[in-house]
């Protein structure tokens, strides 16, 4: 792979990005959820070129047991990268930086869990790189906040999260690597709709007190859309199927039962 150099411009004269988008434009993302047969929850992220998949596992006994919780289940994030997710080929050992970003998103997804409920136990969140392209932690967030709602862990609300920073003086939504790496700044967001609390609030770069007003409105305004496209994941996911595969209505649903049973094979009610 050729290095990679500094673009001319990150917004150019008709007010584009690199790759074509709008100051406040996502890159396309595809969630999928149950991806992973042996994990209790999974789920899978593509945002852009950025690809990353989620399994859960727990509530369950948590080993060595000195680092259980008594009042709440401990949530154990590892967030890993593999060496094949970077131009230059990215050592097996885990980083400084994957354990703080394991930390910062075990502290996005808390409050969106009743982990007072697990007292002693622990959910267990592991998250694999696959291609990083930008954007990492965030679409983590958006990948395992689903992995964790298709575990059936009970949980406040789905986490959606984005990145937001500033190119040539422009706030723009949802960095790709080339922005990351040459814009002026990264603001990383996680809420909890419908609320919109914010659970995850970073910031690499200079901001002025209005660009940082901004950046977080328009990363709000796309966390509610990946909110929705997580939504939609779910439903995907659990949303009943005829033979087919069409998506069976819920009275259509219920007809369909009767039917299957039948009056005849229906049980005798005792008198
Ligand atoms: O991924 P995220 O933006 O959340 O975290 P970052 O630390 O700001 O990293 C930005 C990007 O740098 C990553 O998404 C990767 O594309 C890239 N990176 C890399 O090329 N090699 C690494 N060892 C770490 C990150």
């Amino acid at each position: 792979m050729s290095p990679e150099t500094k673009p001319d411009y990150l917004i150019s004269p008709e007010g584009l990005r690199v790759d074509g988008r709008r100051p406040d434009e996502l890159r396309p993302v595809e969630l999928k959820v149950g991806v992973l047969k042996q994990a209790d929850g999974s789920a899978s992220i593509r945002q852009g070129k950025t690809y990353i998949i989620a399994g859960v596992y727990g509530p369950r006994e948590l080993h060595p047991r000195h680092l259980a919780l008594n009042d709440k289940a401990y949530l154990r994030v590892v967030y890993r990268m593999a060496t094949f997710s970077v131009p230059d080929r990215k050592k097996p050992a885990p980083s400084r930086r994957e354990k703080e970003i394991s930390m910062v998103i075990a502290n996005a997804l808390s409050p969106a869990l009743f982990l007072e409920e697990f007292p002693r136990a622990v959910i267990d969140v592991f998250i694999q790189v696959i291609q990083a392209d930008g954007g990492t932690r965030c679409a983590s967030i958006n990948a395992a906040s689903l992995a964790l709602a298709d575990a059936g862990i009970p949980m406040r609300s789905l986490v959606p999260a984005v990145a937001v920073g500033k190119a040539d003086g422009v706030i723009i939504v949802d960095l790709g690597d080339e922005e990351d790496k040459y814009g002026q700044g990264d603001v990383p967001i996680a809420i909890l709709p419908p609320t919109d609390e914010i659970t995850l609030l970073q910031q690499d770069g200079f901001f002025t007190r209005d660009e940082l007003l901004e950046a977080i409105q328009m990363g709000i305004g796309s966390c509610k859309y990946l909110h929705e496209l997580q939504k939609d994941a779910l439903k995907r996911a659990y949303v009943r199927k005829t033979p087919d595969g069409e998506p069976v209505e819920e009275d259509e649903f219920e007809d369909d039962l009767e039917t299957d049973l039948g009056e005849a094979d229906m049980p005798e009610e005792d008198e």
